[in-house]
């Protein structure tokens, strides 16, 4: 701890205190709303219904409505929603699923939970979204369903993508993990497929305290399909249908996610007069920016920008008290874990150099202007010398 009681480290522990700009300040957050949260949690403690419960129904029909989407069903987490959305899909052993190599691993689990093999397309250099230009020639016979992501809260080219799932009567399914409220030709993410995933992991722009995650459909009969899935495959109790989870929302989760869905719309606009700041104040860097693409608006759960110097920025940024991140260092098909695909370096080019050159800035809805201009003065400062 900093010995603040002489004049003169007082000065330096304010200067700190200034100058230090985090990756992400949830207590910022928290602060803001702290008396509607705890309003919430005391009324959710009162009713003890510590499992799924009426503050997840009414948290469903809200999130419902935000999307424009007829259900939504609370679960314990966006990787959970993903795999009972696989479920859904009866994908099963031998079966394969079209997905993006540059995501959290959390999308292809989802495909490997079932027995199935994710197909790895590569992305788009400027989206960093599943190229649907490359789409088709990964269709094979036992292609059961395709799974882009909104990856950093920019939408996914769907009407692209949406022709080919059409041709080959493939169903797609948005993993919409990062992209709460983004919006593709005035449509929400999350609506453009047969199912749609989001994740509440509490750095997402809607984030619980703790862990959530919702599953978004049109479709009444996936609707009760997943129902019964994330409760043990079971619609009244101690009678199993099929073998099922345990992938319920917490009750308490369906209340704090309630209250932060309010003030949802006013947190992404003020994420993106954040990314416009950027964009402004980095306009004449050596960087490449995020682009939004002209059919997008982007929910910017993150700011990512591109350097082949990358990793001595990352280590200038963070010498310099700004904090950034790497959303993603290693490719999917370049995992340990996934090893025996059997893919190599090289299969995937365009992931694997965004994989080296991206760095995430900080970007949350409480970021100040005084602290987007110490972030830009600082990379600025790393291009001087
Ligand atoms: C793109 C993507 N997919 C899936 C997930 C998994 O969500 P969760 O962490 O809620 O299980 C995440 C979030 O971490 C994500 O960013």
């Amino acid at each position: 701890m900093l010995d603040c009681s002489s004049g003169r480290e007082s000065v330096i522990f304010i200067r700190e205190m200034t100058d230090k700009v985090p990756y992400l300040d949830l207590p910022a957050q928290i602060r803001g709303i702290r008396k509607e949260i705890d309003a919430a949690l005391a009324r959710a403690l009162d009713n003890c219904a510590f499992c799924l419960g009426p503050d997840v129904a009414q948290f469903e029909k809200d999130f419902a409505k935000f999307c424009g989407a007829e259900h939504c069903l609370g679960f314990n987490s966006g990787t959970s929603a993903l795999h009972v959305a696989m479920r859904l899909l009866n994908v099963g052993l031998g079966d394969e699923v079209i997905t993006t190599p540059y995501t959290f691993i959390a999308t292809s689990w989802a495909i490997s939970y079932c027995g199935a093999k994710p197909v790895y397309v590569d992305i788009d250099d400027t989206t960093f979204n599943l190229d649907p230009k490359l789409l088709e020639k990964a269709v094979t016979p036992r292609t059961k369903a395709v799974l882009p992501v909104h990856l950093y809260g920019h939408p996914f080219d769907a009407d692209a993508i949406l022709e080919i799932c059409r041709k080959h009567k493939l169903p797609l399914v948005e993993d919409a993990c990062q992209a709460h409220g983004a919006k593709y030709k005035g449509r929400t993410a999350g609506t453009l497929g047969d199912i749609s995933c989001f994740s509440f992991y509490p750095a997402k722009n809607l984030g619980a305290c703790g862990e959530g995650g919702a599953l978004v459909t049109n479709n009444a009969a996936f609707d009760k399909r997943a129902r019964a899935l994330r409760e043990h495959g079971s619609t009244v109790r101690y009678y199993h249908d099929e073998v099922g989870y345990n992938y319920r929302m917490a009750g308490i989760q369906g209340a704090v996610l309630g209250v932060k869905l309010k003030h949802l719309a006013k947190w992404t606009a003020e994420r993106q007069r954040v990314a416009h700041r950027y964009h402004e104040l980095l306009a004449d860097m050596p960087l490449q920016l995020p682009r939004e693409a002209a059919w997008a608006e982007s929910a910017y759960h993150l700011y990512v920008v591109r350097h082949p110097r990358r990793d001595d920025l990352k280590k200038h940024l963070e010498a310099n008290g700004v904090g950034c991140a790497l959303h993603y260092p290693l490719p999917l098909h370049l995992q340990k874990c996934y090893a025996s695909l059997g893919h190599k370096a090289g299969d995937f080019p365009v992931a694997e150099k965004a994989a080296r050159e991206c760095l995430s800035l900080p970007i949350f809805p409480e970021l100040t202007d005084p602290q987007i201009q110490r972030v830009g003065a600082v990379i600025k400062d790393f291009f001087k010398k």
